[in-house]
């Protein structure tokens, strides 16, 4: 954290799919403008322009494993160059829907993919680089998979995976902020998100503004 204004701080929000995580994210960018807070809000895989057609591609045509994998972490470098270190630079805050923490739950948890080749992608991609706060919506997949099936919008391609991957993914999540309890929070996810939202701006107060 920084309180000189010097740097802006860097809030990432994981969790599975139908998570409810978009409009918690819109409520935590307006919470933190209110506090007179410039704020950058973007997501992965995306956030840049080269990006965004790299999600096209990662949400929608069917590839190996391992190119999808590398491709998140292509689109990441790209993130970082063009969006996230300049904003995070100029004093900007940024607020990003998931980060490296999906590529372990999701490539490493889910497909199966051996973690030890996405620790030396990581610290080729962003080395001694994390956020300052992550907020993992955790709840049980059967619940955000009906909340999936009623946006009524056609399934992607992570989201047309079956329930057992679901729960892996779930699980490596769960296990990363087990193993990283300062920064990873865990919300529990299905409950009003009038009480989310209370919880989250109590997270954030205390870990940057008290
Ligand atoms: P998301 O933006 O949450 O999907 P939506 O627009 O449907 O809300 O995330 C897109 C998908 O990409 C999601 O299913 C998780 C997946 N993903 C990975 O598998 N690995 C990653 O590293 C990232 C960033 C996302």
């Amino acid at each position: 954290m920084n309180q000189t204004g010097a740097r802006g701080c860097f809030i990432t929000f994981e969790g599975i799919d139908g998570a409810g995580k978009s409009s918690q994210i819109a409520a935590v960018v307006a919470f933190l403008e209110a506090r007179g807070l410039k704020v950058d809000q973007t997501r992965e895989p995306g956030g840049s322009a080269l990006g965004e057609k790299l999600r096209e591609l990662l949400l929608h045509e069917p590839m190996h494993l391992e190119t999808e994998a590398m491709l998140m972490f292509a689109a990441r470098r790209e993130h970082l160059a063009v969006r996230i270190k300049p904003a995070l630079e100029a004093g900007s805050w940024v607020v990003s829907d998931r980060f490296t923490d999906a590529t372990y739950a999701y490539q490493v948890g889910g497909r199966g993919l051996d973690a030890a080749k996405f620790a030396a992608l990581e610290q080729w991609v962003h080395p001694g680089f994390q956020p300052d706060l992550t907020l993992l919506f955790d709840l049980p997949p059967a619940v955000a998979a009906a909340r999936v099936a009623n946006t009524g919008a056609a399934p992607d391609r992570f989201e047309r995976e079956q329930r057992d991957f679901f729960e892996r993914v779930r699980e490596a999540y769960l296990r990363r902020a087990r193993a990283a309890p300062e920064r990873i929070r865990v919300v529990v996810a299905d409950r009003p998100p009038e009480e989310i939202r209370a919880e989250i701006e109590a997270i954030v107060v205390e870990r940057f503004f008290r």
